[in-house]
């Protein structure tokens, strides 16, 4: 029971919209009307600058970490013997969280894509895993300057991480893993079709390349 419990505030917190919040509360404009229209931290550096960007990502992403550590309260925690229980419940509220981060209640359920709520909540559970996808992540944008294309590789390499290189053995976590692999790739059915046509917008780093 307390676990369902555990998952609503998880769900809640996920949905905190934090990009639809700051772009009317500080800018007094809906960020999913400009841009891409993704009410994530990416669009929100594109349309309102790095300082809005910035404050989005931390805040989406420590939302994924908060989620986690919600599962201090179940009272098995600590226990030993119910460690899979608790990895298992950790990763639920996690997930519960990027749920909520992509349809929140508190805005008409038309979110973000998950992604640095996602890093949250890989970053609480397996930090070495975060920083390996956070590597990938980085060269792919050095190379191409799409922070879409990027996220989606990096989340591709996460369960090929997890099964290969971490070799995990618990099959929930192996479920998990690919499960995020597809969900990524379902929340940027638009970036990819982007990227197919050639038109997905890049960002202006490595502004002397000539590309
Ligand atoms: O994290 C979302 C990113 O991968 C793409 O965002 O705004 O370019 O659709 P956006």
């Amino acid at each position: 029971m307390i676990e369902i419990l555990l998952l609503i505030c998880a769900y809640l917190i996920g949905s905190v919209p934090t990009a639809v919040w700051v772009s009317k509360g500080v800018f007094g404009m809906d960020i999913r009307e400009y841009g891409s229209g993704n009410a994530g931290a990416t669009n929100t550096f594109r349309v309102l600058g790095p300082k809005a960007g910035t404050f989005v990502m931390v805040v989406d992403m420590l939302k994924g970490v908060l989620a986690v550590r919600l599962a201090y309260l179940a009272p098995y925690y600590l226990d030993p013997e119910h460690l899979t229980q608790l990895v298992n419940l950790q990763i639920g509220l996690g997930l519960a969280a990027v749920v909520g981060h992509i349809f929140p209640i508190w805005a008409n359920f038309k979110g973000g894509k998950g992604i640095a709520t996602l890093f949250g909540l890989v970053l609480a559970i397996q930090p070495l895993v975060a920083l390996c996808c956070v590597g990938v992540f980085l060269m792919i944008l050095f190379l191409t300057r799409y922070v879409s294309l990027s996220s989606i590789i990096a989340s591709i390499a996460f369960p090929i991480l997890i099964l290969y290189i971490f070799n995990e053995p618990e099959i929930f976590y192996r479920i998990f893993a690919i499960a995020v692999a597809l969900m990524v790739v379902l929340t940027h059915q638009k970036n990819i079709t982007r990227l197919l046509k050639g038109v997905e917008s890049k960002v202006p780093l490595f502004k002397n390349r000539k590309d």
